[in-house]
């Protein structure tokens, strides 16, 4: 392989893993393939027994109050490294199992822990995604930015779960919340979802610190769509935002079955196949009716309710197409909303367009006859009720994008890896739109179409 690979990746050695701090970082400096990019001391805001669960959120349960005793509550250190030439090969997992690691990342792990004389006290990455994923909770940069350069204001980007307890026990009461329990932390612009009751229903509490402006979205376009379509929209209930605008939670009913996508993977009867067929067409004519475009349709967003329909959740990104509004952070993240979306739903669409979003789920249930007449009927209703054009910036943002992952794509400096996740994300977004909604926009960027 030409040029010089390389992958970022971190370590963390919790506050009682310090006494060998100096013997690592010095045994990290003598790694031919290891290169050094900066170490920041960082200290949880909160109680440590409650940030533990926090950061290793979503893998497995954790006991916060055993993970300080035997890692210290106090300032940790985070390292950033750049491993050149890295190789992947099979290491052993905690759970019996072999798994694909980094390997000499998943080695210095190993060492370093043994050097700090219990296991937990250091943790390193060994993956692409696990470095993705923690960078962004340990410096509020992503992977992304990181790999741009080194962000100059690195913070500690761990859900304040404690903070939005206070809170839920501070105004849950006045707005008819009660019981209210963790149900998932860590999601990528949301701090935590809880789940509990509203006023003895059982409902599901969604809060972001970082997108506030969406939470308060969610609530009025998807109650909007509620009192439009009852029976597919799941029931909005309360928002609360605080004081100074920056945080919000949004409480919607909880829909007590499994996802679309759960669904799918147990096999769908052609019966259930008839009855979601007609959900997502009434859902399609809501938002036909009301004007409003979801931009976040994929079978994850679908939940099965008690009364046997399908209900769409998740309006945090949707926009009245008449009165066009994004959430500011959004906007300053057009990347987020263009590719993200784009490529994690694998839809034949980008994000402005639900009816091709809405057909691709069509498409994956079982072919009845039901389920081809509602696909029929979604592809003779009006065009423009289901699109929106991107405006000028983000096209002209995009199109910016596009041409850097043009480079990227040919560039035989990057690694193949990188060159191929390039090319892919490239595919995405000329397939799809963003630039080039409904293949009809005069100002698609033409160096992304022609030029390869
Ligand atoms: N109303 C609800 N009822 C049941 N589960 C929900 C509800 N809202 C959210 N969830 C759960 O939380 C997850 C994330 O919620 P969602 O609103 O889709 O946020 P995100 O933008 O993070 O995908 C969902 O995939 C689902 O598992
Ligand atoms: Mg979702």
């Amino acid at each position: 392989m030409s040029g010089q690979p390389s992958e970022l990746h971190l370590f963390v050695l919790w506050q009682k893993a310090r006494r060998v701090e100096a013997r690592i970082l010095e045994d990290l400096g003598q790694q031919k393939d290891i290169e050094i990019l900066g170490k920041w001391e960082l200290a949880f805001s909160g109680p440590a027994a409650e940030a533990y669960p926090a950061f290793y959120g979503g893998k497995k349960p954790m006991d916060g109050p055993l993970k300080v005793r035997k890692c210290g509550g106090g300032p940790f250190l985070l390292i950033v490294v750049r491993n050149l030439n890295p190789t992947y090969g099979s290491r052993w997992a905690r759970d019996e199992k072999y798994y694909i690691a980094n390997e000499l990342m998943y080695d210095l792990k190993v060492r370093y822990q043994e050097w700090a004389g219990r296991k937990h006290r250091v943790h390193g990455t060994t993956d692409a995604a696990e470095f993705a994923r923690d960078i962004f909770i340990l410096s509020g940069h992503t992977a992304e930015e990181w790999a741009r350069g080194i962000p100059d204001d690195i913070r500690l980007n761990i859900p304040a779960c404690a903070g939005w307890r206070l809170v839920m026990d501070d105004v849950g009461p006045g707005l008819g919340l009660a019981d209210c329990r963790v149900l998932l932390e860590n999601k990528y612009i949301n701090d935590v979802f809880f789940e509990g009751r509203f006023h003895g229903r059982p409902a599901v509490v969604k809060c972001s610190s970082t997108c506030a402006w969406s939470i308060n979205n969610e609530f009025r376009l998807a109650s909007r769509l509620h009192a439009v379509a009852p029976s597919v929209v799941a029931e909005p209930l309360a928002v609360w935002t605080s004081d100074d605008g920056r945080r919000a939670f949004v409480v919607t009913e909880k829909v007590s079955g499994p996802s679309l996508t759960e669904l799918l993977e147990q096999g769908v009867t052609a019966a259930q196949a008839d009855g979601f067929a007609a959900d997502i067409l009434a859902l399609a004519e809501a938002l036909k009716e009301t004007g409003i475009l979801h931009r976040d349709v994929y079978t994850d967003n679908f939940l099965l309710g008690a009364d046997g329909h399908l209900k769409v959740i998740d309006f945090q990104m949707s926009i009245d197409r008449n009165d066009y509004r994004e959430d500011p952070w959004v906007a300053a993240h057009p990347k987020f909303l263009y590719v993200v979306f784009g490529v994690n739903h694998n839809t034949p669409c980008g994000c402005w367009d639900d009816r091709a979003a809405l057909d691709a789920v069509l498409a994956l249930l079982p072919a009845t006859d039901a389920v081809a007449r509602a696909r029929r009927k979604l592809a003779a209703m009006p065009d423009i009720a289901f699109t929106a054009r991107p405006p000028l910036g983000a096209r002209l943002t995009l199109g910016a994008y596009a041409i850097s992952l043009m480079i990227q794509s040919h560039v035989p400096w990057r690694s193949r890896k990188r060159r191929n996740q390039a090319r892919k994300r490239l595919d995405t977004i000329r397939a799809r739109g963003g630039t080039d909604v409904d293949g009809r926009d005069p100002e698609a960027v033409s160096a992304g179409k022609d030029a390869t």
